[in-house]
This record gives C-alpha cells, structure tokens and sequence, in this order.
C-alpha cells in the first residue's frame, strides 16, 4: 500500500496489506472459470487478503481452496445479497476478521427462469432479480464505503460494479427474459456513479467494469436460455447476434483490468465505466 510512483524499482499493482471483498467469488458450478472467482484469485495472486463471498458456500470454499493452494490469504462468507441484512454482515465479518476494507466487487448477476415462447416471468422472479442485481449492489457499495471511509492514508478504497454491455446494447429486444438483467446492470451503472460522487472526498473510487460476453460457464449458460444457442454455437452465435469484433474473452482478463482499478496505480480514476468487450460497442 504505498502511492511512492516515482520509484524506479516499484512493485507495480501491488495489493499486498489491501483486504478484497469479492462478492459472487465463487462461480456457478462447471468448466470456465468466472469472473468473480479469476478476480479474487488474481488479487490474492498480487498481495491481497481476499474475502470470497457467494450465496453459495461451497463455491466460495472452493474458490478459497485455490487461493491457499497458491499460498494466498482468503476465507469465505456466505451470503446472499437479496437480502439487506446479509449485505451488512458481509462488511461487519471482513471489519472483524481482518479490520478493514479496501477493495469491493460486485459481481453478482442472475437471469430469473421465465418462459420463452410466451414472453413471461412472475413478478416474483422478476423483484429477485432486480433485487439481486441491482438493489444488493446498492447495499454493497454503501457498506463497502463506510468501511473504506474509516481506512487511513493515501490509500482508501476502490469499488468494482461488474456491469455487462446488455445494459447499453440489447438485441433481445422487449423481452421479459432479459429485463431483471439489463434494467439492474441500468442500475448498476447508475450506483457506481451516485458513489464515486459521494465519496471522493473521502479518497474512495467506484468505477463500472462493463464485460462484453465472456467464457464463463454462467456466459454460456444464459445463452442457452435467453437466445436458445446450443453450448457448441455460442461462440459463432453471439459473433453474428451480438456483432462481437474480437469474440469472447476469458475471466481472468476481467481480472486483470480489475487488478488496476483495484490498485493505487488507478487512484485518480473514478466514476468510469470502463468496457471490457472487445469492441462490440463500438459502432464504427
Ligand atoms: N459471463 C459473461 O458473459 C458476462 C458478461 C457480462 C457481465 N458478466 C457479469 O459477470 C459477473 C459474474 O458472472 P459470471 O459469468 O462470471 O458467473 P459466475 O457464476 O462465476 O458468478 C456469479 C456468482 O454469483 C453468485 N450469486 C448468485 N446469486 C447470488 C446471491 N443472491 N447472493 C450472493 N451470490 C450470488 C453465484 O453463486 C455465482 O458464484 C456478473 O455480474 C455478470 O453479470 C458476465
């Protein structure tokens, strides 16, 4: 944690003394690697103490487990941010075990079933949904930062909303299946902005790292039910659906792009969203 720049033999993006909180660090069980998971991994990798949160306490394990194969620092909580409490008791267990909070990403994000031949979802999954993209990020950023806000020296905090370019950019169409997802991410983007206001002075950042679609196994899942591609299309699909320029990318470049935001290196940026999509929002 030293912001001394201008030293020829500095460690750069260095996170040792930093505590992570990586909210969704598990993944969904399969193959790929996701974003939450590659994120805590690449942290704990470059010095910090990583605290792995998921609804899923098995797949924080798991992502833990990895960790300290590598001789990293991390434990895990579980948690599921739908529900305000839990979100508080992420932050008060990291203040506990580890005394403060320097990092946060929010990469959470559900598809609630809905039925695609007749264009419906209950208001039910559909409240789950926002509630879990959306109205949980709220509740983490506001912990996340009065934690941060505590923290001494010229090194704050810095909080990463994972947002996704479905949020700009949405060939679905007026379609319920994708509304929790894209009006939440709306809503993500929306959130890092209102934080990186309120809490500049304090030194924190909030910036908005927008994926464009990734190789995850939640990325190959829900477009098997949002669009109907079969897992062997996916890739040409999404290249003719989504007019992707570079195809798709890996997690653990997720996490790299979020090893500088989380960084000091990236101490004057904050409030950005920045995309992380091969091109596929550009509209040349
Ligand atoms: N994969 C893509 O193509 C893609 C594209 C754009 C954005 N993203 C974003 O990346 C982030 C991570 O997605 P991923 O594809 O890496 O999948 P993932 O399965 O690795 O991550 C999602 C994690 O969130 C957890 N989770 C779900 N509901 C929860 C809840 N209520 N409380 C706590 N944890 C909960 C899951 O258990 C899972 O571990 C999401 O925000 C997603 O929108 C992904």
């Amino acid at each position: 944690m030293s912001t001394d720049f201008e030293r020829s033999d500095r460690t750069v993006f260095d996170l040792t003394g930093k505590v992570v909180v990586v909210v969704g660090g598990g993944q969904m069980p399969g193959p790929k690697i996701g974003n939450g998971r590659a994120t805590a991994i690449v942290a704990a990798r470059h010095g910090a103490e990583v605290v792995v949160v998921d609804r899923n306490l098995a797949a924080a394990q798991e992502t833990v487990d990895m960790i300290t194969a590598e001789k990293g620092n991390a434990y895990a909580v579980q948690a599921d941010v739908a529900d305000k409490d839990d979100c508080q008791r992420i932050f008060d267990t990291a203040m506990q075990n580890s005394g403060r909070v320097d990092g946060m990403v929010y990469s959470v994000a559900i598809n609630p079933p809905f039925d695609r031949v007749n264009n419906s979802m209950s208001a039910d999954d559909f409240n789950h949904g926002i509630n879990v993209n959306m109205l949980g990020c709220y509740y983490c950023n506001l912990f996340a930062a009065q934690c941060m806000e505590k923290n001494e020296g010229g090194s704050t905090g810095s909080i990463i909303n994972i947002s996704s370019i479905a949020s700009i950019k949405n060939e679905v169409g007026l379609n319920i299946g994708i509304m929790p997802y894209a009006l939440g991410k709306c809503g993500l983007n929306y959130i890092t902005e209102l934080t990186a206001a309120q809490f500049a002075a304090a030194g924190i950042r909030a910036n908005t790292l927008m994926l464009g679609p990734i190789d995850s196994t939640l990325g190959n899942t829900d477009s098997q039910s949002l669009f109907g591609f079969e897992p062997d299309e996916v890739d040409e699909a999404y290249a003719e659906v989504v007019k992707l320029k570079m195809g798709r990318a890996s997690a653990w470049e997720t996490g790299y792009a979020a090893l500088y935001l989380l960084a000091d290196e990236s101490r004057f940026m904050t409030g950005q969203q920045i995309r992380l999509d091969g091109g596929a929002t550009l509209v040349r």
